[in-house]
């Protein structure tokens, strides 16, 4: 029913539901109005409504970048990150974008242009993802995409590339100096996300579990045990429903948003805390400038310095497990990769642009994707979802999975199914003859 629903429906609901997929991130919307010197620069007419894609040239940082021919924002033809070793690199940040300023998703030249790191240790794995032979799976699918960003990993020159880009997907309308000093705190991942498996067959298999309502009396708890990791993100509730969810949880993926606000909204089906399970991997997306203030916090090991989170001690909401060595934080690099590649949705031509990203969930099952070789989906959105609540801890009362308008549910539930029948990775689905188990391959 939600699907039909105009735009003025879904933003009417946006604006007047609490959920944990939801988020809206104004905090700086207004402030800076640099914008108009800037469109000047676009190429494409300024505020042109109609459909034509704008590509858009970066001259506008000539003023303040000292740019050099080898700068990758100036020489957009290169084609990997990695050229630009020999950029000279930039001294002060660039002029501070506006959402405002664009009507819908500015397409820059340097668009689909990610960094990449050579993961070193050669995959065994004969059966693994990796391996795909769907032609347009390996075009898209970059098995090197910089997966996180690290204090290291970030400069000016990074800084400046990135700010061309929306929350959570860059650091566009941000100020340098009120997210710089956090992502200078971020500590280089010391080990892969996961570990290679010892032994067998080489193959690391990996379970995502979302928490869509398909999965109440489903009994896939201890096939998801069974995985070498399980992926699980959001209100991952497992106490009182391991025999349909598992009980392990070995990455955690959230934001600031969604750990703190899982406990209010899940407690009365027993949520308490995040997942903490010995040894547990955390990775946050940092959705918005709410994540980068909870950032400094939980890095320092001290309270929130400003934001919706002011004064709220972060290390309290990992139960013990938070370890630094053990924390990651995804770069923005990945999140516009899978968006761009994987997830362009047409929303993104519509104003309310800057609030159109994929779900957590689809964020996770695609971190699973690049770090694993053979994964299953559980509780992911499928054909029929509408048979099922909303959420697999709602067991009594159906309620409607609703369709916030800053994600695309379609689209992603279409994605799986592709990717599904490509065989690229396992959707837990049940069709009318029962349930079908995802089995292992
Ligand atoms: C900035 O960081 C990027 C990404 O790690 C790197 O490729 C680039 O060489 C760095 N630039 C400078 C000037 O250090
Ligand atoms: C999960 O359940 C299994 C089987 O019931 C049990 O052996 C194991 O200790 C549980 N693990 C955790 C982390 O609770
Ligand atoms: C953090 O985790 C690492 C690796 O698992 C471990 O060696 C270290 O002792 C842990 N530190 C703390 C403070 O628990
Ligand atoms: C936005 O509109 C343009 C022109 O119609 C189209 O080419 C492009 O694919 C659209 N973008 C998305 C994300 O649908
Ligand atoms: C959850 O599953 C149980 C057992 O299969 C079923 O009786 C119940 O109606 C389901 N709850 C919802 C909300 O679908």
């Amino acid at each position: 029913m939600a699907v039909q629903a105009t735009r003025t429906f879904y933003l009417l609901i946006v604006l007047s539901v609490s959920s944990v997929f939801y988020f809206l991130s104004w905090e700086h919307s207004v402030e800076n109005a640099c914008w108009k010197t800037f469109s000047g620069k676009l190429s494409g007419k300024k505020g042109n409504s109609t459909p034509r894609p704008v590509v858009l040239t970066t001259t506008l940082q000539v003023k303040k970048v000292v740019s050099t021919k080898a700068n990758p924002l100036t020489t957009p033809k290169k084609h990997q990150m990695s050229t630009s070793t020999n950029a000279a690199a930039a001294e002060s940040p660039m002029p501070v974008l506006s959402k405002k300023s664009f009507k819908k998703l500015p397409k820059w030249d340097f668009e689909d242009v990610y960094n990449q790191d050579g993961r070193p240790g050669q995959r065994t794995c004969p059966q693994s993802l990796r391996n795909s032979k769907d032609e347009s799976f390996k075009k898209a699918f970059l098995p090197n995409i910089r997966l996180f960003l690290h204090k290291d990993n970030i400069n000016m020159s990074e800084w400046n590339r990135l700010s061309h880009f929306n929350n959570p997907f860059g650091f566009m309308e941000y100020k340098y100096d009120d997210v710089m000093p956090s992502l200078k705190l971020i500590p280089k991942p010391t080990e892969p996300l996961l570990l290679p498996k010892p032994g067998g067959d080489g193959c690391v298999r990996c379970a995502v579990v979302g928490t869509a309502g398909i999965l109440n009396g489903s009994n896939a708890g201890a096939d998801i045990d069974s995985h070498d990791y399980v992926f699980r993100m959001n209100g991952a509730v497992t106490k009182g429903f391991e025999e349909d969810v598992g009980n392990r949880t070995s990455v955690y993926v959230h934001t600031a948003h969604s750990i703190t606000t899982s406990i209010y909204l899940f407690r009365r089906y027993g949520y308490m805390a995040a997942p903490h399970s010995e040894g547990i991997k955390y990775v946050l997306i940092p959705e918005g400038m709410r994540d980068f203030q909870w950032l400094e916090g939980l890095l320092k090991g001290e309270s929130v310095r400003a934001g919706p989170y002011h004064k709220k001690m972060p290390r309290t909401y990992y139960s013990g497990q938070y370890n630094e060595s053990r924390f990651y934080v995804l770069h923005q690099d990945f999140l516009r990769y899978v968006r761009n590649r994987f997830l362009m949705s047409p929303n993104l031509n519509a104003s309310f642009w800057p609030i159109v990203r994929p779900t957590n969930g689809a964020f996770t099952l695609f971190l699973a994707l690049h770090t694993c070789d053979i994964v299953s989906a559980y509780g992911f959105m499928t054909e029929d979802y509408s048979k099922y609540s909303n959420y697999y801890f709602e067991k009594e009362i159906k309620t409607k999975v609703i369709f916030y308008s800053n994600h695309d549910y379609n689209l992603e539930k279409k994605l799986w199914k592709s990717l599904h029948d490509r065989k690229i990775f396992k959707l837990y689905q049940k069709s009318e003859s029962g349930p079908e188990k995802p089995k292992q391959r």
